[in-house]
């Protein structure tokens, strides 16, 4: 999930000062086909059934992705890459789906309950690398993004 945008040394100052003058470092890019709104259900449908780690999400920066934004960059299709669920911003924030995948597919218990079809419907398997898509050279983290840690900060499923 590259992305057209960068927080470069010239977004990072902005950052701090202005949001407006950070749209002028924008760099136009080719963006892939958006994935149809429809394909996701939303962090709360996972969260009927997955109470434990819905709870733990809200707790993290993830659950205000997008509602952190100014309201002009939220439906962003450059900042929605990975300040919210789907790519076009219309469901807000870093959600299950971002990592998990998108959920329409696989959400029934039906399908949960049998590993292999939730993954032959869309369950992804989440991951070091899955993060990186978001947490890598385009985000402006200062330090450089390790796992182990940024896990801890947003663990959840069973203790491993
Ligand atoms: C109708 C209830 C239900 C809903 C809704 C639901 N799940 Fe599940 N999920 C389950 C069940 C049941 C399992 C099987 C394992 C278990 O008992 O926890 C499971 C398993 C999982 C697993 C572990 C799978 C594995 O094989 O390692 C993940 C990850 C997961 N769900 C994510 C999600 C996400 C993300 C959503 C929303 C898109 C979601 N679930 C929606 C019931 C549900
Ligand atoms: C390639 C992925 C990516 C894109 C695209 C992206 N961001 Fe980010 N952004 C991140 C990540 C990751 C963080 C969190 C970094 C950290 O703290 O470790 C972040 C953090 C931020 C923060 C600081 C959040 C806070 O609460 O402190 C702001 C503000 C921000 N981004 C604005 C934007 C805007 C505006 C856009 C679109 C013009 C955008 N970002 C596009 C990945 C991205
Ligand atoms: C930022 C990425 C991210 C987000 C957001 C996220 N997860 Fe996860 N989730 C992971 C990773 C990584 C694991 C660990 C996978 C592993 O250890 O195999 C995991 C593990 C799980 C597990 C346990 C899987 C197992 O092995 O049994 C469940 C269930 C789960 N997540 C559900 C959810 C639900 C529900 C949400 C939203 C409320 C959510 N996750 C949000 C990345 C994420
Ligand atoms: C879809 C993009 C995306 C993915 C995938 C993603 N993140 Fe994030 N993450 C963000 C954004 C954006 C922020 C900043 C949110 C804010 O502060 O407004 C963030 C913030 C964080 C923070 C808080 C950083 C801070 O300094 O406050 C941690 C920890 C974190 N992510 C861990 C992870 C881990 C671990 C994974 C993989 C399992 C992951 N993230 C996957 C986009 C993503």
């Amino acid at each position: 999930m590259s992305s057209g945008f960068r927080h470069g040394p010239e977004g990072l100052a902005v950052l701090g000062l202005s949001l407006a003058a950070a749209a002028m470092v924008l760099v136009a890019a080719p963006r892939p086909a958006p994935a149809d709104r429809t394909d996701y259900v939303g962090s709360e449908t996972c969260g009927a059934c997955h109470k434990a780690e819905y709870d733990k999400w809200l707790h993290t920066a993830h659950a205000r992705a997008t509602t952190a934004l100014p309201a002009t960059f939220r439906r962003d299709p450059r900042c929605a890459a990975c300040h919210a669920t789907d790519p076009l911003g219309e469901i807000p924030e870093v959600g299950c789906e971002s990592c998990h995948g998108a959920g329409a597919r696989y959400y029934p218990a039906y399908v949960m309950r049998d590993r292999e079809v939730a993954r032959a419907l869309g369950l992804a398997d989440a991951g070091e690398a899955t993060c990186k898509a978001c947490h890598g050279a385009d985000s402006p983290a200062v330090r450089p993004f390790d796992y182990k840690e940024a896990w801890k900060r947003i663990a959840h499923g069973p203790a491993k």
